[in-house]
């Protein structure tokens, strides 16, 4: 679909880029000839991301483990970017945070480890790089993971729904205050696209088969379509092109509203419910075993 070397010169940080989405546009970028820094709480996943597309693609992949929801962390992780290479071309927040919950059995803390990656985080980077661009006069584009929830909600899923609506609303706003600096805010919302994170807080029952039945095309997203879309929107050639949320997810969410992902969970009981609970759980704390920041 793109010629080589489409990216050739760029310079794209990824958050949450060791994994799942993030790895997948990364992957495409490096292919497509960008320079990558990948960041993430786990340092050794982030390492042996970056091995693994280095050995498949060649290019250069750095990476930088910190956690989006410290503000200090990022500023000094972006500073470090620019000091070891001049400023990035390109950002992708794709790092979130997300696990299924009757929302009545949330506590704030639950509340806010998800709005404090999704809402807060998502900004806090996009500020560090975004200053830095106008304090050097440079261009960037700013492209945000989000999901098609921002148009219709969702159930269970309510601070998720709400942080990614704020980031939504983000991309409009920036992509008109600092169009006149030359940088572009975009963002995607993809439909159903299984990866482990996903699956293991959003279907620990297991697949994402109701979804696929529900949908338009009777089926989820394939990741090159992810992929496709990611690059085009990085790529040069349509800076016009700004303050846009494009969905990707076969009309699913025009055919269904937010009944494609979370209404059968309406029928869960709580002992199926404490069930879910325990194998998100056990993700957690399995995930959390590999942080480096
Ligand atoms: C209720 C839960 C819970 C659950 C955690 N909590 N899991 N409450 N049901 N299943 C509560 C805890 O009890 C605690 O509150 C609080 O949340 C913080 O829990 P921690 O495990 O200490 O949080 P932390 O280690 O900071 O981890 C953050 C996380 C975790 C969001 C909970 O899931 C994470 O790091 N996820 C990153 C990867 C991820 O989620 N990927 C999926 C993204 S999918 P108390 O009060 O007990 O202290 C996505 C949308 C895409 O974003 C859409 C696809 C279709």
């Amino acid at each position: 679909m793109f010629k080589e070397n489409l990216l050739k010169g760029k310079r794209i940080l990824v958050t949450g880029g060791g994994t799942g989405l993030g790895k997948e546009i990364a992957a495409k970028y490096l292919a497509l000839g960008a320079e990558l820094w990948l960041a993430g709480r786990r340092g050794g996943v982030l390492e042996d991301t970056a091995k693994e597309l280095m050995a498949k693609h060649g290019g250069r992949v750095r990476t930088q483990s910190v956690d989006i929801r410290d503000a200090a962390a990022v500023d000094a992780m972006v500073q470090r970017i620019w000091d070891e290479g001049g400023p990035l071309t390109g950002l992708v927040n794709n790092a979130a945070g997300n696990f299924i919950s009757p929302t009545k059995d949330l506590t704030p803390n639950g509340f806010n480890a998800i709005a404090n990656i999704v809402f807060h985080g998502t900004f806090y980077v996009t500020h560090a790089v975004g200053k830095r661009w106008i304090a050097g006069g440079d261009k960037g584009t700013v492209l945000s993971i989000l999901v098609t929830w921002v148009h219709t909600g969702s159930p269970y899923v309510v601070p998720s729904a709400m942080s990614k609506a704020g980031l939504h609303v983000m991309t409009k706003s920036l992509a008109v205050e600092w169009g006149r600096f030359g940088i572009r805010l975009n963002a995607i919302a993809p439909g159903p696209f299984p990866t482990e994170g996903a699956s293991k807080r959003l279907r620990p029952g297991g697949g994402f088969d109701d979804s696929s039945k529900m949908n338009p095309m009777r089926r989820v997203g394939k990741m090159e379509e992810l992929q496709n879309l990611a690059t085009f929107l990085m790529a040069d050639g349509c800076e016009w092109l700004s303050g846009e949320t494009i969905a990707v997810d076969g009309a699913g969410y025009l055919a269904t509203g937010s009944g494609a992902y979370f209404t059968e969970l309406d029928k869960l009981s709580d002992a199926d419910w404490e069930r879910m609970r325990a194998m998100i759980k056990a993700q957690n704390e399995k995930d959390r075993a590999g942080r480096t920041a």
